[in-house]
């Protein structure tokens, strides 16, 4: 068992007690088929060193290497898939870190052993990109990311949305937390009196058809291939 106090410090400036593996596991119990679902959303709004997020990602590579293991390309994307689609937020950089090295080294450790001599190394440059993309350094109640002291900067937390759109290409989009946070009528508009520009339509699109405001990305870039994701940039 990990321990669940790194210090006394810890604990009184910031509430950081880890979660034991026990009430993990019956947590995510709770919500088994999510877990086991490849594409699944997760986001863990302070996520410490990754123990929920490492879990739903054992669980769902768990599924790929059941479904996939015989065809190794769809083991690679339904693994991309996985990882992509889990989120954290975190106030302090060692524990990001720490979280980010943690999935990679259950993303990787399954990898090495289903894909044997077809590993290849710009799918765990992919992954990587994916981790650094996707858990974030912030402050889940500002919205803001934080500098390596814990304190707010002037940035908003913005995560990325990543989606096949046809065989190995995959869309990213990038979407900022506090919108999609807002994102039913009331929230909207109250949020426009609050926004850095009056005018909502640059966070939202209203579809009449169903009375509601739907988040706007704030950059999207083309499809790429999977295993080059980091070439975007
Ligand atoms: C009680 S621990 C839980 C960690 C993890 N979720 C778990 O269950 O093991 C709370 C975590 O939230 C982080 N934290 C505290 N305030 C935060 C904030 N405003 N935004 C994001 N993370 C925060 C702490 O650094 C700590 O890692």
């Amino acid at each position: 068992m990990t321990n669940q106090v790194k210090s006394k410090k810890r604990v009184a400036d910031h509430g950081e007690v880890f979660t034991a593996e026990r009430e993990v596991k019956a947590m995510c119990d709770l919500v088994k088929d999510e877990c086991e679902r490849i594409d699944s959303r997760f986001l863990e709004p302070a996520c410490g060193n990754g123990n929920f997020l490492a879990e739903i990602l054992s669980r769902k590579l768990a599924v790929c290497k059941r479904l996939y293991k015989k065809y190794i390309p769809d083991y690679e994307k339904y693994t991309f898939l996985a990882v992509s689609s889990i989120y954290g937020v975190e106030l302090l950089a060692d524990n990001a870190a720490e979280c980010r090295e943690r999935l990679y080294g259950i993303w990787e450790k399954e990898y090495k052993a289903v894909c044997k001599a077809e590993q290849n190394e710009d799918m765990r440059k992919s992954i990587r990109y994916l981790l650094q993309k996707n858990i974030l350094c912030g402050n889940a109640l500002s919205l803001m990311q934080v500098d390596e002291q814990g304190n707010d900067t002037y940035q908003y937390i913005t995560f990325c949305e990543w989606s096949f759109v046809s065989g190995s290409l995959v869309k990213r989009r990038d979407f900022r937390l506090d919108v999609l946070l807002r994102e039913n009528e009331d929230n909207a508009m109250q949020f426009s009196l609050f926004a850095d520009s009056a005018d909502s339509s640059e966070f939202w699109d209203y579809d009449a058809a169903t009375k509601a405001y739907i988040p706007k990305p704030i950059k999207e870039y083309k499809p790429i291939d999977y295993r080059r994701i980091w070439e975007n940039e």
